[in-house]
């Protein structure tokens, strides 16, 4: 069985996801650390973001182990791998890792920007999560301000707007819902409501599919 959840920054997609995943007994991958972990392996060698071959051979090296290193999670990480997400190329490198995950067994919930529209076109439930850009930077502050009391709130929502419209407006696998995927807008949910319609979404779709119950 494949999940695949995919929406924007700060949209409480990967908490969801992770929640799924141990509620069905599946496996999760949080493919943002892909693209954080090529972000800061290109950015250790000294290398461009911007440059698609130097981001391309980081992503061919990626060593998976390091992928639930803490420090993937700054914000910094979050938009240069927002940056080195553009290169096809770093896309191509990417996608076999990826449905490797997805096929192996017992299943998995996916969530990032593409995974119900190129990664897993055909996951068994897609949802496409999302908030207003408002309530993700008021989520996002939050969390920011315990380690930083200097942040303020109106940098994080230009954070989260910029990275919204690289993502949205990118030639490659932009982000995107997929015509089958159920909406799921998190604005006025708290995370235990948010859960539960994840829950309800995905076992309709499941059944529509013909594999409920
Ligand atoms: O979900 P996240 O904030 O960790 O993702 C960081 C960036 O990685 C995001 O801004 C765009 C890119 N990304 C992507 O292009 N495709 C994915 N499937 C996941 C993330």
């Amino acid at each position: 069985m494949i999940i695949a959840i995919d929406g924007p920054a700060a949209s409480g997609k990967g908490t969801l996801a992770r929640r799924v995943a141990v509620h069905f007994g599946l496996r999760h991958l949080d493919t943002g650390a892909l693209y954080r972990a090529v972000a800061r392996d290109t950015l250790a060698q000294g290398g461009d973001l911007t440059s698609a071959s130097i981001a391309a051979i980081a992503a061919a090296r990626l060593d998976a182990a390091t992928l639930r290193d803490p420090g993937l999670r700054t914000t910094g990480l979050g938009e240069a791998a927002s940056v080195v997400a553009r290169h096809p190329e770093v896309r191509a490198v990417l996608i076999e890792y990826q449905r490797n995950f997805a096929r192996a067994d017992p299943g998995a919930v996916i969530d990032g920007r593409d995974i119900g529209t190129v990664i897993c076109p055909d996951a068994d439930a897609k949802l496409f999560v999302t908030a207003t850009p408002e309530e993700r930077a008021h989520r996002r502050f939050l969390e920011l301000k315990e380690r930083d009391s200097g942040i303020e709130e109106e940098a994080v929502l230009a954070d989260i707007r910029s990275r919204d419209d690289r993502d949205r407006n990118r030639a490659v696998a932009p982000l995107v819902q997929a015509e089958d995927a159920a909406l799921l807008d998190t604005t006025n949910l708290a995370i235990d409501a948010a859960f539960r319609a994840a829950i309800d979404l995905i076992e309709a779709a499941m059944g529509r599919a013909g594999r409920a119950g």
